[in-house]
């Protein structure tokens, strides 16, 4: 994980830096340095986030037009200023910031020990600094050819940029596994984890691949790879403006990005879903129609949050396509032995699409030669690159750390998915997929209706915050919502929280219900109604306080509930785009109210570019 900015050019590099780590920081933020170019090198580092370390500089020269910055999510060694980035290098000269993991640091740092080298942090960076720099000097040679041959060594996943003392207008940057943007600006240029720290500045950018290797300088950019042969940079024109990453009025992103999510949903649909006409338009299904229609098996990987909207997948598709489906954590999946073949078809869904776990995950289907289908958020990013197809989300940029508006835009995405394999497999009669097509098309409305209920939420959210434990439980297609519940509640607030099958609730859970435990249901309306129901009965006749998600005019639930939240009648394959809205809503409010950072919370990081 972590953040990574550099700038090379005419401006002043350190308010460039430290902005751009700002958006960065959901990347991680444990730490922040900046190094500086100015008659040598300057390196500032502290613990904790930007904001600690920009108040720490005020008053400092830091006037420099080239320049390095990094907020850490920590790895190797704790949280602390030494173990911040930028290292530097024993001579004093080189300075390098990082993001990945070099997994064979251990083997490299006893062989410079035995040469004689001093470490002065925990870290695998300041291991790989010294190792490249114990090359430049052995081999006498530049630090480029330097970093080719060191990291040809190196196994690990890696984005670093240097900067060196006796070359004072260029950063060299190498990506293996992690990302790199570079904005290309008038005699400028930025770089980036994504392009977030270069919106003002430049619409141009260029994604650097893996093994690539790039020389910055203020008026040039060279791209070569590893082999020291020249590579023409393809530049890409970016569509994100600047508003899409600011907070728009709202205290948190995250509330920000809750409250986007009619229209998050309507961008989703947009252009691909005709409801009158009866069709849905996407390319990447379309053009691979077959594969899809001929699958032995749909693998579905992800993690974490995208791991549920692929649970939710799961229900749909082997309802509507009648295609077997699997859901597998990627990061289980990628260390056993799976079988796959090369007739399954593999749906990797993730918001970043940098996803460390999944990306590796879906470079061993790959292996066994199945079809990968990608369903990202993040234009650009890695598993888009990776996945011979996809369809991206169309969310816009997600700066809250707890993924809120791209689960219900994956949902939108995965639903689009299985309708149309279905309709061309035939597995779905004409009314009821022109009823879905409907159900669909009216989802942001309705969510729109959700949002209303937000006062009434953080009522809800004063009377349970000082409740020590949560229990949520679902069915169906809202069993996986109850899992997004209980993991929106665990990160935003701390407290503890556990998503159940409700019906599995008595083969064990059923033994933590007391007169303090707020147990929330699921509930809205659908085939499972009736067998919920009843599992509250089971709930309320323990003295366990229900809290529950209905749809309108359940009476029924209503008198079983302490409290409800009621949202429209949908069709039980759209319903958990509405449901699993109060949810976001009810752990938002509870961490504002406990004083949590809702946007940034503990230990966490937006990005998992980490194994
Ligand atoms: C939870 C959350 C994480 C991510 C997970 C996968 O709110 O955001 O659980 O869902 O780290 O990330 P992506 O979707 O980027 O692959």
């Amino acid at each position: 994980m972590c953040g990574i900015v550099g700038y090379t050019g005419s401006k002043e590099a350190y308010p460039i830096i430290i902005k751009g780590l700002k958006r960065l920081e959901y990347r991680g933020y444990d730490s922040t340095g900046v190094a500086l170019l100015n008659h040598g090198l300057k390196v500032y580092k502290k613990k904790g986030k930007v904001a600690e370390l920009e108040d720490a500089l005020v008053g400092q020269d830091l006037h420099a037009n080239i320049g390095i910055g990094h907020t850490r999510w920590a790895t190797h060694g704790e949280p602390s200023d030494r173990n911040a980035h930028p290292h530097t290098s024993s001579s004093g000269k080189l300075a390098m910031i990082h993001n990945g993991i070099i997994e064979n640091y251990t083997k490299l740092k006893n062989e410079l020990i035995k040469n004689g080298y001093f470490f002065h942090s925990d870290t695998d960076t300041e291991v790989l600094l010294n190792f490249i720099e114990d090359i430049k000097i052995n081999n006498n040679c530049s630090l480029e050819e330097a970093i080719r041959v060191a990291l040809k060594r190196v196994v690990g996943a890696y984005v670093i940029l240097m900067i060196d003392a006796d070359d004072p207008e260029t950063i060299i940057a190498a990506r293996k596994g992690s990302p790199l943007v570079i904005g290309i600006g008038k005699g400028e240029h930025f770089l980036g984890s994504d392009a977030s720290p270069m919106l003002e500045y430049t619409k141009e950018v260029v994604y650097v691949n893996d093994y690539e290797l790039a020389i910055v300088k203020p008026g040039e950019l060279i791209l070569k790879n590893l082999g020291n042969e020249k590579i023409t940079p393809f530049v890409q024109k970016l569509d994100i403006e600047l508003a899409a990453i600011e907070k728009g009025g709202y205290d948190h992103f995250m509330l920000k990005e809750i409250n986007e999510q009619p229209d998050t949903i309507f961008d989703c649909l947009r252009g691909r879903l005709d409801a009158d006409k009866g069709t849905i338009t996407m390319a990447g299904v379309g053009n691979n129609i077959e594969k899809f229609c001929t699958a032995s098996r749909i693998i579905i990987i992800a993690c974490g949050t995208s791991w549920h909207a692929g649970l939710v997948a799961e229900y749909i598709i082997e309802e509507l396509c009648r295609i077997p489906v699997e859901v597998e954590y990627a990061s289980e999946f990628r260390y056993r032995n799976p079988v796959v073949h090369p007739g399954d078809v593999i749906v990797a869904i993730s918001q970043s699409g940098e996803t460390a776990d999944t990306l590796v995950a879906i470079e061993k289907a790959k292996e066994k030669g199945a079809f990968i289908f990608g369903i990202v958020n993040v234009v650009g990013s890695s598993i888009a690159r990776t996945s011979h197809a996809g369809a991206y989300t169309h969310a816009g940029p997600e700066i809250g750390v707890a993924s809120t508006k791209t689960f219900t835009a994956q949902l939108a995405v995965l639903t689009m998915v299985a309708l149309k394999i279905a309709k061309e497999k035939a597995t779905i009669n004409e009314e009821r997929y022109m009823h879905l097509l409907k159900e669909l098309h009216d989802t942001p409305d309705k969510v729109r209706e959700v949002l209303k209920l937000s006062g009434h939420i953080k009522s809800l959210a004063k009377k349970y915050k000082d409740a020590r434990d949560f229990l949520y439980l679902g069915r169906g297609y809202n069993f996986p919502v109850a899992l997004e519940g209980a993991l929106k509640l665990k990160e935003i607030s701390y407290i503890h929280a556990e998503g159940y099958p409700a019906a599995e609730m008595k083969h064990g859970p059923i033994a933590l219900v007391d007169e303090s435990l707020p147990v929330v249901f699921v509930a809205t309306k659908d085939s499972y109604h009736e067998k919920v129901v009843s599992n509250m009965q089971e709930i309320k006749a323990r003295k366990g306080k229900v809290v529950s998600v209905i749809t309108e005019g359940d009476e029924m639930s209503v008198s079983l509930s302490n409290d409800v939240m009621i949202v429209p009648a949908a069709d039980e394959i759209v319903a958990p785009m509405l449901s699993v809205v109060p949810l976001q809503l009810l752990a938002y409010y509870i961490g504002v109210l406990k004083g949590c950072d809702v946007d940034k919370p503990r230990n966490l990081a937006k990005s998992v570019t980490v194994e």
